[in-house]
């Protein structure tokens, strides 16, 4: 199975740890695509993509996702691990700390968040996350916690009403990238998990401002051990997995003459 990477900022250097075949952009229906760097790692062909491209040059609420996902299904992904840099809702997951969401709050506003606009196609996401994939991210010892990952529009950070509401409502940790990749994936029929790092407390659950600064040097911190999870996870994946995630579409679309004013 191929897999694919969505490295948020700081985790390029995992293609280093294998040996480059191939770099490629394409063109998709939704625009260009990042560079992809197509490598193999433990005898597996792994396509490596930077979210944000090079440089950072989209910040969060102008991520091309649309274009991001198919350009991977089009190179023949089945599965994707991505990272995402969080901030924490609860003193007791502390920057530094790994998560693995099993389950997300969407507050994103402005962003193009389906492949279907000219088919009525409702995917399930009642699990939003493989639980497969999951469990081979969880297997590595390193993660403290699964959790609800809240997607907000950013770019600007929280208000520290909007951390206590998002508490309430059952939230563990807020990123702003998260979304609609996730479900994006699952339109497509690709499994999909991410591997969350906390780099920094959310706001009014930290006592200071926060600087993008903070962000940037705990993901640096962190750096190498994310990467050798992911590596690590790259020889776990299985030749096929029996998850849900592959036949999404089934049942998911309404067929032409079938009601679907109703939904
Ligand atoms: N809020 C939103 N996105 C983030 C944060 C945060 O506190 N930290 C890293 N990405």
């Amino acid at each position: 199975m191929t897999v694919g990477i969505i490295g948020g900022t700081g985790i390029y250097e995992i293609v280093e740890m294998g040996s480059v075949l191939e770099k490629k952009v394409i063109q998709t229906p939704f625009g260009t695509s990042p560079e992809m760097i197509i490598f193999n790692l433990h005898g597996k062909e792994v396509v490596f993509m930077s979210r944000h491209a090079e440089g950072h040059a989209y910040p969060p609420h102008m991520v091309n996702y649309q274009a991001n996902i198919w350009a991977l299904k089009n190179m023949g992904v089945e599965c994707i691990v991505a990272t995402n840099a969080v901030g924490s809702m609860y003193q007791s997951i502390k920057p530094g700390d790994l998560v693995v969401p099993h389950d997300f709050l969407d507050f994103t506003r402005l962003r193009k968040n389906t492949f279907y606009d000219d088919r009525t196609v409702h995917v399930d996401v009642t699990e939003p996350y493989c639980p497969l994939l999951r469990e081979v991210l969880n297997s590595s010892g390193k993660v403290v916690t699964e959790g609800v990952y809240v997607c907000t529009e950013g770019p600007r950070f929280e208000t520290g009403a909007e951390v206590q509401m998002y508490r309430k409502l059952g939230g563990t940790v807020v990123g702003m990238t998260g979304l609609p990749e996730a479900v994006l994936a699952r339109e497509l029929e690709i499994c999909y998990a991410s591997i969350c790092m906390v780099s920094n407390y959310a706001a009014s659950i930290s006592p200071a401002k926060l600087t993008i600064d903070e962000v940037f040097d705990e993901v640096e911190k962190k750096r190498e051990v994310l990467i050798e999870i992911i590596s690590n996870s790259i020889i776990k994946i299985p030749e096929s997995f029996k998850c849900q995630c592959h036949c999404a579409l089934d049942g998911a679309e309404v067929k032409s003459g079938q009601e679907s004013e109703d939904l």
